[in-house]
């Protein structure tokens, strides 16, 4: 039998590890044998090797815990993520979703080496980004923490939350996928369709139950749940991908192949 994953020994950190598909693939990984430490700025109940508390929203807690990482890091897998209005302020969202992922994965990448692997979690709420890819690349030349939020406030129209932040991590992958390829390090994103997870409750009070499923929902008509979305989230990651980089993984049965088609109205594009 071959093991084409080959996550044995591998050190893996996990943000968002505390629920929904971040606690998904910490579990996984753990069983895959991998070395796993779990980030999340809520409570995390897993067996993992370590666990720390994380608040993306805060630059100092993300540095905190990047110098408190294991020396050689393999594998981060950025789940970590919150759904935008009605529960979350537009640059609130900009800064968890994005500008704190950014951070975190700009300070673990020089604990990598060739073979290293990034994969977030964007979501098919990020597909229309070439459409502001003017827009993208200002925010992506802006490094600073506290640079890109001023940023975000002063471009509210673009940093509108939660599509924003998805379309700022699909760009990030694009962008950082093909520079990091001269150190051999993959950095790939994975968009999903509507997953049963916690943050569900909070999608259908932005937009009802009915809508999104008309809308949004996979084709083969249901929600993912979330080990569907983990498992391409690990394939992502592992030796199994280690031709792919700077990809958005569209996980979503069919969705977004009908919208390009146009065989679904593309509200997202
Ligand atoms: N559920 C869906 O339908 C769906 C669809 C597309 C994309 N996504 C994305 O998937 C990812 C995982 O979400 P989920 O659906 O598993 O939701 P979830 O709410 O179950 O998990 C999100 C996790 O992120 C953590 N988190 C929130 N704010 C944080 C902060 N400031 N610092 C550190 N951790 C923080 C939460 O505590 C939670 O454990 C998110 O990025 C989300 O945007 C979800």
């Amino acid at each position: 039998m071959i093991d084409i994953l080959q996550y044995e020994g591998k050190v893996c950190v996990v943000t968002g590890a505390a629920s929904g598909m971040g606690a998904a693939c910490a579990r996984t990984l753990v069983e895959l044998g991998a070395e796993v430490t779990a980030l999340d700025v809520q409570p995390i109940d897993l067996p993992a090797k370590e666990s720390m508390q994380l608040d993306l929203m805060q630059q100092s807690s993300i540095e905190e815990v990047a110098a408190r990482l294991p020396a050689k890091v393999d594998c981060l897998f950025n789940c970590a993520g919150i759904p935008g209005a009605p529960r979350f302020s537009a640059i609130d969202t900009m800064v968890v979703n994005f500008i704190g992922l950014r951070h975190l994965t700009e300070a673990v990448i020089p604990r990598m080496s060739a073979g290293g692997a990034i994969a977030s979690i964007t979501s098919v709420a990020g597909m229309g980004y070439a459409k502001h890819l003017d827009k993208v690349q200002e925010l992506l030349g802006i490094e600073g923490f506290d640079e890109a939020r001023a940023w975000c406030e002063a471009n509210p129209e673009f940093a509108n939350g939660y599509l924003g932040s998805k379309q700022m991590i699909i760009g990030y992958t694009h962008r950082r996928g093909g520079e990091l390829a001269v150190q051999q390090i993959r950095m790939n994103c994975l968009s999903p369709a509507p997953t049963d997870t916690p943050m569900m409750p909070a999608f259908y009070e932005a937009a009802p139950q009915e809508f999104m499923d008309e809308h949004f929902q996979a084709p083969v008509g249901r929600n993912a749940t979330p080990e569907e979305m983990a498992e391409p989230l690990i394939l992502l990651n592992s030796n199994a991908a280690r031709f792919v980089s700077g990809v958005n993984f569209f996980v979503d049965y069919g969705y977004t192949g009908q919208v390009f088609v146009g065989d679904r109205p593309g509200l997202l594009l």
